[in-house]
């Protein structure tokens, strides 16, 4: 496709690599009529005509900034104010300048101190690509493909300008963040200048050290790796940290901090220390791998984008155990931390959701090992352990991590923030900030009471008596870990039975949970004793399976180990009362929590009245299970469960327009849904709005469907069940995945 060119002519100054491959860029992708390119190297600049990476040279900068609507500084950063100085007699009206340099207030400074101030048509940017080669031949029009270019505009740029400016970089294949210059300083120190300035050091280190280089032969990958970037050309790297000076001096300050508190734990054999820092390092390191082997910067979920394909048709057979309980999971890592003495969990969920709490109990100073194979050793902290954490705590996609880190935090005596991806950070939090406020806490919330929480910590907290406008698990947890701080007792009366994994779990760590009716209280001041726990399989994840096999013709399926907590089993109970087959066998108990096996065979389903009890008890579960309604015969109704719409997503909405998608009419109401079943499912595109239960539902689906279901946004399914795709197409739906996850 060709496109009228974005500018008429672009000034390039400085041909070096950067400079270079964003002129071939621009000459491949056809974004400028003319690219002009001046460089003090006149071989460099001969060059760059021979190479192609430039259409015209311009003898020196006053020639080529002439005509130009677009000039891009592409030289080193401390000789940015000399070559403004000459630009700025022949910058013609009206066009932009923007720059590549590593550091943006160095020259935000040095275009202050030649234009008297920041003009609104000069738009400062940063591409963050680069190699360890240097100069005009390692040009390269594709180095930008995939990477991220920041540019950092104010409120007075030329906002045209800037769309301009992004439709160049974004026509040279990256992807364009916009930010705060001084934000931009301060992650770039500790991202970048950082680990170049270490690596710079350790490497003169060692060829100090070792005159013959003997140690440099012998070295294996890991330091051929960890170095790789001392190769960089020293002058940008020595004009970066002048420029940077400030912000790079405080990241240093804190490694060196931080290195010199390992030195003192090797020196005193101090196993403790060393391991956590290890344990939350390498945590850290896998939990942002995938992040990092994409591209160079990633602000959040929203970049992953997965898609579900689906064949139609399939049955479902098999002997599986799907994943561990997310909610019992999260609970595990809580208590855990809290308590005297190493938690030993087998079954851990290592899914999205959970491991965020789990990280986040490492920025608060907890040994945690693993996650491995769903084992996890927690070296409790004691009740009043916990350390400040560095920055905010990120909790993904976590609804349930940031309500019950919301009472926790409340009572401790440090700051904390807590922030979310664009789904929780539109989920309601005033339900937990309200009644915390009533015990004492000081926490502000964003707008309408939604998240970041920023929560004030050394607040006295005093126990209160609660009853809960909504029946929500989630709420009451929160009380309940405040109320262990609380002076006195703190009740939390519920209108409908929610899951009780909170109460059960204290009563395994040694802390009294008095239940009274429905109503639960705890005595503030104790403390928690460590114990192990076995997490059963996740009955929300079961769920798919469920409906799967009872939907699907000739199918026969077994689940293992799923828990079967009373509070959690409507899925179960509505799935029988539509008539499906489902066996409970094996049933035990096992930590204070049922399980039991699940066998599942094909049945035919009839819509029903969905009875307003067994909400709460299946509250996660119903985008499934309207796709069983959509494949029972008759009508399915739906009622009380306006708590739907709060959750990942509007689950009502959002599950009637997937299922209008697919070819199934529904009629939506302000607490519910009334589904006709037997439509025919005819197949199309449905958006599961990054919610991973809407996602997993119409892979369901398409066991019934008559054409191929495709489902978009489906990359937050790691958040509940990781390999579910695999887990699915083993036991028989036509499933493929396509996308970065
Ligand atoms: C959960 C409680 C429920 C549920 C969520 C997990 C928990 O939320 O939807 O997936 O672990 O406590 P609510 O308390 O908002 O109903």
């Amino acid at each position: 496709m060709t496109r009228a060119p974005l500018f008429k002519r672009v000034a390039v100054i400085g041909l070096g690599l950067i400079g270079g491959s964003l002129a071939s860029a621009i000459r491949r992708q056809g974004l400028a009529t003319v690219v002009v390119g001046t460089d003090t190297r006149q071989d460099e600049l001969a060059l760059g005509v021979e190479l192609g990476v430039i259409d015209e040279i311009a003898a020196n900068v006053q020639d080529a900034v002439s005509g130009a609507d677009l000039v891009v500084l592409a030289v080193p950063v401390r000789a940015t104010r000399a070559v403004l100085e000459q630009i700025q007699p022949w910058l013609p009206e009206g066009a932009l300048l923007t720059d590549v340099g590593s550091t943006k207030s160095s020259f935000v400074a040095d275009v202050e101190a030649v234009f008297g101030q920041l003009p609104p048509n000069v738009i400062p940017g940063h591409p963050i690509a680069g190699s360890e080669k240097s100069g005009i031949r390692a040009a390269n029009p594709d180095l930008f493909a995939n990477h991220k270019v920041i540019l950092t505009p104010d409120e007075h740029s030329d906002k045209a300008g800037l769309e301009r400016l992004k439709g160049l970089w974004e026509g040279c294949g990256a992807t364009v963040l916009t930010m705060s210059v001084e934000y931009h300083d301060e992650v770039l120190a500790a991202t970048s200048h950082l680990p170049h300035l270490i690596a710079f050091s350790l490497v003169d280190t060692l060829a100090g050290e070792d005159e013959n280089m003997d140690i440099f032969r012998y070295a294996a990958g890991g330091f051929r790796d960890f170095t790789r970037i001392a190769a960089s050309d020293p002058v940008m790297w020595h004009d970066i940290f002048l420029s940077n000076r400030e912000a790079v001096l405080r990241v240093i300050d804190h490694f060196t901090h931080d290195l010199d508190q390992l030195r003192t734990a090797i020196a005193d054999q101090d196993s403790a220390t060393l391991m956590r820092v290890f344990s939350r390092a390498k945590a850290a390191r896998e939990h942002f791998s995938k992040m990092l082997s994409g591209q160079a910067y990633v602000t959040n979920n929203a970049e992953k984008q997965v898609t579900f394909r689906l064949q139609p048709g399939g049955s479902i057979s098999g002997d599986i155990r799907v994943p561990g309980d997310k909610s019992m999971s999260h609970r595990s890592i809580m208590l855990g931390a809290l308590a005297d003495g190493v938690t030993e969990v087998q079954g851990f969920l290592e899914g999205e959701d959970s491991l965020a709490t789990l990280q986040a109990f490492r920025d608060m100073g907890v040994t945690i090992e693993g996650p491995e194979n769903g084992f996890v050793r927690i070296h409790g902290v004691g009740i009043n352990g916990l350390q400040a954490p560095r920055g905010p705590l990120y909790l993904g996609n976590s609804g349930t991590a940031m309500r019950l880190f919301a009472g926790l935090l409340a009572a401790q005596a440090f700051d904390s923030e807590l922030t979310g991806d664009e789904s929780l950070s539109k989920r309601p939090m005033g339900r937990v900030a309200d009644p915390l406020r009533a015990m004492g806490a000081r926490i502000d919330t964003a707008e309408g009471g939604r998240p970041p929480l920023k929560i004030h910590g050394g607040q006295p907290l005093t126990g209160i008596h609660y009853e809960m406008p909504v029946a929500s698990a989630q709420v009451k947890s929160c009380l309940l870990l405040a109320g262990l701080y609380a002076e006195g007792s703190t009740s939390v009366t519920e209108p409908a039975p929610t899951r009780d994994h909170t109460e059960r779990m204290l009563a395994g760590f040694g802390y009294h949970v008095h239940r009274d009716g429905a109503t639960a209280s705890v005595v503030g001041g104790g403390s928690l004793t460590a114990s192990n726990i076995d997490v059963p399989a996740d009955i929300s994840s079961a769920a798919f399976f469920l409906v799967a096999a009872s939907i699907a013709p000739g199918s026969d399926l077994t689940l293992r180990h799923v828990g079967m907590n009373p509070t959690r089993v409507g899925v179960i109970n509505i799935l029988k009362q539509m008539g499906a087959n489902i066996e409970v066998l094996n049933e035990r108990e096992i930590g204070g929590e049922p399980v039991a096996d699940l066998r599942v065979r094909s049945a035919d389903l009839k819509g029903i009245d969905i009875p307003e009890d067994q909400v709460p008890l299946a509250i996660d579960e119903f985008p499934v299970l309207f796709v069983a309604a959509a494949c029972a015969e008759g009508r399915t109704v739906l009622r009380g469960a306006e708590e739907l719409r709060v959750k990942e997503s509007d689950r009502i909405q959002v599950m009637a327009d997937g299922l209008a998608a697919v070819g199934v009419e529904t009629t939506v109401t302000p607490d519910g849904i009334i589904i006709d079943g037997g439509q025919p499912i005819v197949g199309g595109k449905v958006d599961s709005h990054g919610d991973h239960r809407i996602a997993m539902s119409f892979a369901v689906a398409s066991l019934r469907a008559q054409g191929e279901i495709e489902v978009t946004d489906c990359a937050n399914v790691a958040t509940s069940f990781p390999g579910f795709v695999e887990l699915a197409r083993q036991t028989g739906i036509h499933i493929s995945s396509e996308g970065v996850e």
